[in-house]
This record gives structure tokens, C-alpha cells and sequence, in this order.
């Protein structure tokens, strides 16, 4: 039988290769075996200061490239979370029954939150509303990169919790993480992930960027002082990141990898990762261009989307109402 999938991106930003790599190429290929949800969550993004036109234009964007990608409307329900009330209202439900223990060890949490003239309520929240999005769609599957690891575990101790205090309601969702390439690094600090949310982008390549930006983002990549190029994520941070993603992209396995770039210098696998980086990211650009000149295509197949699941999530969130005790 079919598994139910969801994941999601939020639009704080445009999607990079860490994006491609640790996750959206990934869905692609388990939508073909597997009742597939891919969400735009687009009320996560409101936990950062960002201005509503940019909102809007990443929102587009970030479907453009779910679309871009590969993920097919056909096969795979796409939409925005904020088409569906029942997001926010369970998210209340679980943060109802989340102490501020658990919540307030996050990781992600403590990370953006630290220095922070004003941190907001919506951030404290963030893992719950997370944690709502899955367990309304009955989800098995949730496809993620190693960050939301975390995220992930609260949200079956979650479902976890409320089966036990009001009998069973929900699947205890399980977290499917790619081996390699599940973290792709920042290529000017290659111990933090790369991010769509950074503010200076010259370590992220978004899916986005010129041919000209990604040679050049490449070649500033930060390496080390010795010339071997040896798989040692410890020791030697920027040269395995880019191993990394050439592992992926290729299909290698890194000892192939290792194999390959025997005896080569920094300059090669420079410009090996270059070349298979452009090669990857040529067609999708092309299709991304597409779709944010036809953003009208966007809008109707994240109202087509909405409409296939709404009526399974207002189904949920009767349920738990009814077994938390409300009258509606
Ligand atoms: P977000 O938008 O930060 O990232 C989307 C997905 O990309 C993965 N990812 C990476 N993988 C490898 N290397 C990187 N450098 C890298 N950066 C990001 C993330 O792990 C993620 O899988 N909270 C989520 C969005 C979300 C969600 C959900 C996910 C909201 N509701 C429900 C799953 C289920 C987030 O911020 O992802």
C-alpha cells in the first residue's frame, strides 16, 4: 500500500543547492511511490522579519522551483499552508499539550533567537506549527534534511502523547534523511548549513543564480591549506562539502569520488564541481523562468492542490476536538 508523504520548505528565502540536494530532489523521486504532499509553508516564513512583497515573490519562487524540480502536480498534491485554516488551529492544539521544556530546547530555536532585540511568539512556536502539518494528513513518510532532525522527534513525541492521553489519532510520522548530502555546507563557512535565510548569500548557490555567480561562488569556496583532496569532514570541512555535492550530483559513491580526484588539485575539483553544478541546475532555471512568467499557472495548481486535501484536514481537526472535549 501507498504511504503518505509530506514535507515543506518555507519561502524565507530562495531555494539553494542545500535545498535541492538534501530534499527537493529527493521528493521528486518518492512521489512516484508514495501519496505525496508537498506544502509551501509560507505561515512559517512570517517568524522572520520579511516585508510582504518579498513573501509574495519568494512564495512564487519557491513553488516555481518545487515545479522546476520535478514535482509534478499530477502525481503530488502542491499548495501553500496558509490555503488551509486547519494549520494554524492544530498547531494551537499541540501547543496545548508541549511543555516549554521541550519547546524551548530547539536548537533552531535557541540559533535565531540568540541576539535578537525581539524575538517572536511565532518562533517559540514554529516546531509546533511544524509539528501540526504533518500529523494532519495522517503523514508516514516526511522526507528532511538532518536540520529538522529535531523538529521532526517533537512531532512524533507529539502524536505520540496525544494517542496516549486521548486514544489513538494519530500516525506517528518516521523521518527518511538522505545519506550523503543530507547537509550541504555554506561554501564561505563550511561548518554552517547552506541557507536560504542568510542575509549574505555569497556562500549559498541558489537555484536561481547566473552561470557567471555560480563560477564564481565556486572558486571563492573556502578550502584548506593542504593540496589533497581526501573525504574528512572534521578535519577538512570545504573540500568534503564540495565532494559532497559532487558525490550527489553525479551518482558517485564518495570512495569513487576520492578515487576520481586522486593526485588532482583544489583547481580541479573546483571546476569539476562547477561544470556538474550548471549541467544540474540548466533545465530547471529554464522551467523556473517559465513558471514566474506565469505565476496565474502557479495560483491554480495551489488552489487545485488545496482543494484535494482540505476537506481531509478540517476532517482531523474535528476529530481532535471531539477528543479533546470541544463542542463544535
Ligand atoms: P527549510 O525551508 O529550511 O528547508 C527545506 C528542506 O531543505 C532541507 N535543507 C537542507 N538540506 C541539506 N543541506 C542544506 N544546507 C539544507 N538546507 C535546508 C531542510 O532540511 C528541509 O527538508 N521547517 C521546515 C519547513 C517545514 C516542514 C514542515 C518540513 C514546515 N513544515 C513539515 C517538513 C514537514 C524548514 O524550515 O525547511
Amino acid at each position: 500500500m501507498k504511504k503518505n508523504l509530506f514535507t515543506a520548505a518555507k519561502p524565507t528565502g530562495r531555494l539553494t543547492l542545500g535545498n535541492y540536494i538534501g530534499a527537493v530532489d529527493n521528493w521528486k523521486k518518492m512521489q512516484e511511490e508514495n501519496n505525496s504532499i508537498f506544502c509551501v509553508a509560507d505561515l512559517h516564513s512570517l517568524t522572520v522579519n520579511i516585508d510582504p512583497q518579498e513573501l509574495r515573490s519568494n512564495s512564487y519562487a519557491v513553488m516555481a522551483n518545487y515545479l522546476a524540480c520535478g514535482l509534478d502536480p499530477k502525481k503530488a498534491v502542491l499548495y501553500y499552508q496558509s490555503q488551509i485554516p486547519a494549520h494554524s488551529e492544530l498547531c494551537w492544539l499541540m501547543d496545548c499539550i508541549t511543555s516549554m521544556g521541550e519547546a524551548s530546547r530547539m536548537t533552531a530555536y535557541k540559533e535565531k533567537a540568540a541576539n535578537k532585540n525581539m524575538v517572536s511568539v511565532g518562533l517559540f512556536n514554529y516546531p509546533m506549527l511544524m509539528a501540526a502539518d504533518i500529523l494532519l494528513y495522517d503523514t508516514d513518510l516526511v522526507p528532511i534534511g538532518e536540520d529538522q532532525r529535531q523538529h521532526l522527534e517533537l512531532a512524533r513525541n507529539l502524536a505520540i502523547r496525544f494517542n496516549n492521553k486521548y486514544g489513538e489519532t494519530f500516525v506517528v510520522p518516521q523521518g527518511v534523511y538522505q545519506k550523503v548530502g543530507a547537509k550541504i555546507y555554506n561554501l564561505q563557512n563550511p561548518t554552517k548549513k547552506m541557507s536560504k535565510s542568510d542575509f549574505d548569500n555569497s556562500g549559498n548557490i541558489l537555484l536561481e543564480d547566473s552561470i557567471d555567480l555560480i563560477k564564481q561562488k565556486i572558486k571563492r569556496a573556502v578550502t584548506d591549506s593542504e593540496s589533497e583532496i581526501r573525504f574528512d569532514p572534521q578535519n577538512k570541512p570545504g573540500v568534503s562539502n564540495l565532494m559532497s555535492i559532487y558525490a550527489v550530483l553525479t551518482k558517485k559513491d564518495m570512495k569513487e569520488v576520492e578515487k576520481f580526484f586522486e593526485g588532482k588539485n583544489y583547481g580541479a575539483l573546483k571546476g569539476e564541481v562547477t561544470d556538474i553544478v550548471i549541467e544540474t541546475l540548466a533545465p530547471v532555471q529554464e522551467k523556473f523562468n517559465y513558471f514566474m512568467s506565469n505565476t496565474d499557472e502557479i495560483i491554480k495548481i495551489a488552489q487545485d492542490g488545496a482543494e484535494k486535501i482540505r476537506e481531509k484536514a478540517e476532517n482531523k481537526i474535528k476529530l481532535v476536538k471531539q477528543k479533546m472535549g470541544l463542542i463544535f
